[in-house]
């Protein structure tokens, strides 16, 4: 790779790898019509050593049989524009994304067993809910169509992956983009905001993330952190009776969800929201670990939910909360009993689930 910074561990491009929903799979081939290259869009598996692919015993595909190719997948995290950076020039508009390249040789696999368990790999990151007979090469159910299907290996030794997130920029331009990113507030940006963190640790903090220090802001934690926002939710008045998982479950589902870490990524505060974008919001489950309070992170993590993107334009936002009503107030949250009656007489009603 032409700049080093750019390149992801060995681990990082392996996760991003058998993350993709499908890989492009390239090559040159003997059977084409003028040596004409192929390139399909493939269902992928990562299992032990290579990537896994699946299809019918004739077709395009098999033409490429033992011939060099190359495997890739991209997400683009966001599309920066110019103005981010700079009012007038076009010149820094760029385009942030996370890729990954796998070159190598095409291979056939002929063992039942490793074609059962890369047909159970496929399905596994596919249908991870289950709800099929596990893939073996003796169970009866699929003894012929695991004769019967091609399966192609390539090995992952020659595996390269590339973080363009911004690296090449100066600290002032990335803290104009961070700002940027979450102005716009497009779906993608919290998150963008994170991964651009992580790819420039050095980078100071904007204003709407700083924190206390040692501890970091997250405007999108990673759904791997719910279950420390459940561990520290668990047991407070007014989360009794939900379990871990529905409590963890609950902050992947939020429009908004954000999260201080300490410098060990250990989840120490956190709050999340549910939102229209435009009328109206409700702020649930602000919590900050007991031996950090008394520092300022509930007023951060607060404003930073606040401020979220998708809760920051709600004309109605609202919480419930049995004490740290000071807090809310800082915030101009009011009483809603002390607020001007709408002119009618609702009641709210509820329908309470087992
Ligand atoms: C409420 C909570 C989030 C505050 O976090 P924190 O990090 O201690 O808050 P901060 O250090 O940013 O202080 C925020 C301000 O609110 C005030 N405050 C904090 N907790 C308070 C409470 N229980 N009652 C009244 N005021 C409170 C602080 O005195 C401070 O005011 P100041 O700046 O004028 O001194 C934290 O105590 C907590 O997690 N409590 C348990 C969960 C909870 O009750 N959540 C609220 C229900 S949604």
């Amino acid at each position: 790779m032409r700049n080093a910074h750019y390149a992801l561990s060995a681990a990082d491009a392996r996760a991003l790898l058998a993350a993709a929903p499908a890989v492009h799979l390239a090559a040159l081939s003997e059977g084409q019509p003028d040596g004409r290259p192929i390139l399909r869009v493939l269902n992928g598996a990562v299992l032990d050593d290579a990537i896994y692919f699946h299809g019918a015993p004739v077709g395009e595909k098999t033409l490429a049989v033992g011939r060099p190719c190359v495997v890739s997948w991209e997400e683009t995290v966001a599309q920066i524009p110019s103005y981010f950076v700079d009012p007038e020039r076009a010149c820094p508009a760029t385009t942030f994304y996370r890729s990954v390249q796998v070159h190598g040789l095409l291979r056939p696999v002929a063992d039942r067993n490793t074609k059962a368990r890369a047909l159970g790999a496929l399905m596994a990151a596919r249908q991870p809910e289950g709800g099929h007979v596990p893939i073996t090469a003796e169970h009866p159910l699929y003894a012929k169509a695991l004769d019967g299907l091609l399966v192609l290996a390539v090995d992952l030794a020659d595996l390269t992956g590339k973080a363009k997130l911004g690296q090449n920029r100066s600290p002032e331009q990335l803290v104009r983009v961070l700002e940027g990113l979450w102005r716009r507030g497009e779906p993608g940006d919290a998150r963008a905001i994170d991964l651009v963190r992580q790819a420039n640790p050095r980078v100071p903090e904007p204003p709407f993330l700083e924190a206390p220090p040692g501890l970091r802001l997250l405007c999108a934690p990673p759904a791997a952190l719910a279950p420390q926002a459940a561990a520290l939710l668990a047991g407070t008045y007014w989360n009794g009776s939900f379990s871990l998982e529905t409590l963890a479950a609950s902050h992947v589902g939020s429009s908004a969800w954000v999260a201080a870490v300490d410098a060990d990524e250990r989840l120490v505060a956190t709050a999340r929201a549910l939102s229209d974008g435009v009328k109206r919001a409700w702020i649930y489950d602000v919590c900050v670990a007991p031996e950090r309070r008394g520092t300022g992170l509930g007023k951060r993590i607060v404003s930073l939910i606040l401020d979220h993107p998708v809760v920051r334009h709600a004309r109605w936002v609202g919480l419930s909360t049995r004490d740290a009503h000071g807090l809310y107030e800082r915030f101009g949250f009011a009483n809603r009993s002390s607020l001007p009656s709408p002119g009618y007489t609702a009641t709210d009603m509820v329908l309470l689930r087992p």
